[in-house]
């Protein structure tokens, strides 16, 4: 059954980790680069139109914006990267804010990359996921703006993406693909999410000694 969303609310924006509400609840970061269609998404999620602030504008969202739903899990709207006319200091400053946060923030779950179908694989992209590789920190890829394709044309930049990733990954990190105009991709996110979240609530398996 898909999880109802009864209640979003926003909870604060920060410009340091350390003041990110108490990791107690699982955790959904998203991000990807400016523009890409992060704060949408969300809003898509839980389907309210402007909780999350959105803007025809690349670099709306500049802090950490933490929501939380239904009173027991967190979403997370991070600032988008890559933005071509940010300068280098605002640049280097994305990137030790969001890598912070995605190196202490024990409740994450999963981060979503977004990336916007109609564009082949950008190294970049591909470089940040291996750098989530290598600090292990668990990630899906999200297609944005499936509404912009035709069908046939949206599954064939799925398959493209896919045949790019597999040269890096195996097993594929799980794939989404969505728009926050159709509301498509919706049921399977949340599905996702629901599934994560009934993994925290089981009592934490033993591990290691014996
Ligand atoms: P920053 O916060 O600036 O990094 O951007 P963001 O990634 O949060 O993007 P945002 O959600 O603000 O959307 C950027 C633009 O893309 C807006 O004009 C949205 O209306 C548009 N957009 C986002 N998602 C979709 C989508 O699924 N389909 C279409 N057609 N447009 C979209
Ligand atoms: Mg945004």
């Amino acid at each position: 059954m898909l999880m109802e969303i009864k209640k979003a609310s926003f909870l604060v924006s920060n410009s340091q980790t350390g003041k990110c509400p108490f990791p107690d609840k699982p955790e959904y970061a998203f991000t990807g680069r400016s523009n890409v269609g992060k704060s949408s998404l969300i809003n898509m999620l839980v389907n309210r139109k402007t909780l999350a602030k959105t803007s025809a504008t690349p670099g709306k969202t500049q802090l950490i914006n933490h929501f939380i739903i239904n009173d027991s899990w967190y979403l997370v709207d991070l600032p988008g990267y890559g933005y071509a006319r940010a300068p280098q200091k605002e640049i280097r400053k994305w990137s030790s804010l969001v890598e912070r946060y995605l190196l202490e923030r024990s409740n994450l779950c999963a981060l979503f990359v977004l990336v916007d179908i109609r564009h082949p694989a950008r190294q970049s992209d591909l470089s940040f996921m291996e750098w989530l590789g290598e600090k292990q920190i668990p990630f899906v890829v999200v297609f944005t703006k499936s509404d912009k394709l035709t069908p046939g044309e949206a599954a064939a930049a799925v398959d493209r993406y896919r045949t790019v990733l597999s040269e890096g990954w195996e097993p594929l990190p799980p794939l989404f693909v969505t728009s926050s105009l159709t509301g498509s991709g919706r049921e399977a996110i949340l599905g996702f999410i629901g599934g994560v979240n009934k993994e925290w609530e089981q009592p934490p398996v033993k591990r290691g000694k014996r």
